[in-house]
């Protein structure tokens, strides 16, 4: 028999849409040494899925969201099939919809935006700060002032990101949003593991959504995500909207829902990997110290703000001349990417609801400047120093 399609596939090869190298330690996202090191708690996980063979609704649903929610200390964690589902289901428990304004970074991942027009609301872009990547409150204000002005729209939501993993400005978010009567749905999917204080991510803001995407810092090894609230009757209509509009009894319908559930498999893996968490949250902060040391003083390095704790789901610079540190890095075999290449307003699906270029000047720019480099937990001293010293060169030219 000749060789199919399938025989040809690489199926060591590096995951989806993250970047390749050919040199293993130099992984992007150490989504192959992390499970080296953790198979031995990874494997028997799975293994009783396999032997107990209820994949979906499982028993480790529960004890993942068991889990989840001491560990981020909220009431409620619940798990759902991906970031995008994490976002989307409670801003239609929210009934966020048809003349609805919900202001949103115009520097973020798709999901952000795709979520209210999904719905039928309309994404606002809001510019960013330039070093902390996060959404200006000053620009937040002034955006709402002026759809207010405007009279079309009613401001209805707000969904702040943890670009990179750096927890938004919630303390001065969320009296924003109080005073104009806002739902604040945090964008949580690159951040969970972070901190401000003693307050982690999850219990931040009044809800949360984080993604389980194998590259985020805590992931699984398909698509996944979870939702965290303290809000007892959110949540009960979280548990509905995930599984079709349920009511209490199967086939009592009693909203319009999704199927947003997370499977046994994923819960499986995240069980195993969550107890890892916060050692990898320190290693990769470590890392980003050590990156700091040869790249602070010649690049903008990613801003540390006191007492706020970054998962550090990416180490980002911003570089002038982007193109050719890239390719210099590439020929030693150091994978970089960028995210993201062009703010919201940039592409041609949600172009229509910004104001054109120039509006949001500072998203523009960086959009220009921002290179991500490996960033994990699992990184060995060496090669993090051969990273940091190939990028100071590549700046250097
Ligand atoms: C900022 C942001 N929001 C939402 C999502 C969506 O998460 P998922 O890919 O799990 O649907 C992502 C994932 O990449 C993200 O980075």
């Amino acid at each position: 028999m000749g060789k199919t399609q399938l025989d040809t596939l690489d199926t060591e090869g590096t995951p989806f849409l993250l970047p390749d190298t050919d040199v293993p330690e130099l992984e992007f996202a150490g989504i192959k040494a992390q499970y080296a090191a953790l198979k031995d708690s990874i494997g028997p996980r799975v293994g009783d899925v396999f032997r107990h063979g209820r994949f979906i609704m499982g028993p480790e649903i529960e004890q993942l969201e068991e889990a989840l929610s001491t560990f981020a200390g909220v009431r409620y964690a619940l798990g759902v099939s991906s970031g995008t589902d994490a976002l989307i289901a409670p801003m239609m428990a929210a009934g966020i919809g048809p003349g609805d304004a919900v202001f949103l970074p115009a520097f973020t991942f798709t999901a952000t935006a795709e979520v209210p027009l999904l719905l039928g609301a309309t994404p606002v872009y809001v510019d960013v700060d330039h070093r902390t990547y996060n959404i200006d409150p000053a620009d937040l204000e002034a955006r709402i002032a002026k759809v207010k002005a405007e009279g079309k729209l009613t401001p209805r939501a707000v969904m702040p990101v943890d670009l990179f993993g750096l927890p938004a400005d919630y303390e001065v978010l969320a009296p924003i949003a109080d005073c104009e009567g806002l739902f604040l749905l945090a964008d949580a999917a690159q951040s969970f593991g972070g901190s401000i204080g003693n307050t982690r991510v999850g219990a931040l803001a009044p809800v949360t959504a984080t993604s389980f995407f194998p590259a985020k810092p805590l992931g699984c090894y398909g698509d996944g995500g979870a939702i965290f609230t303290d809000d007892a009757d959110l949540a009960a209509k979280l548990v509905s909207i995930r599984v079709h509009g349920q009511g209490t009894e199967r086939y009592a319908v009693e909203r319009v829902g999704l199927n947003a559930r997370l499977d046994s498999l994923q819960a499986a893996v995240l069980l195993a990997k969550l107890p890892a968490l916060e050692d990898e949250i320190a290693a990769r902060n470590a890392l980003a110290d050590l990156y700091d040391d040869y790249l602070a003083e010649v690049v903008e390095a990613p801003l540390r703000v006191e007492g706020r704790v970054s998962a550090f789901a990416q180490y980002t610079i911003q570089v002038e001349d982007r193109d050719r540190v890239q390719a210099r890095l590439n020929a030693a075999h150091i994978p970089t990417a960028i995210y993201y290449p062009k703010p919201m307003h940039y592409q041609p699906p949600y172009a229509p609801y910004g104001d054109g270029p120039g509006s949001l000047p500072v998203s523009e720019a960086i959009a220009n400047r921002v290179l991500a480099l490996p960033m994990h937990g699992y990184m060995r001293d060496d090669v993090a120093h051969r990273i940091g010293s190939a990028v100071r060169q590549a700046i250097a030219g």
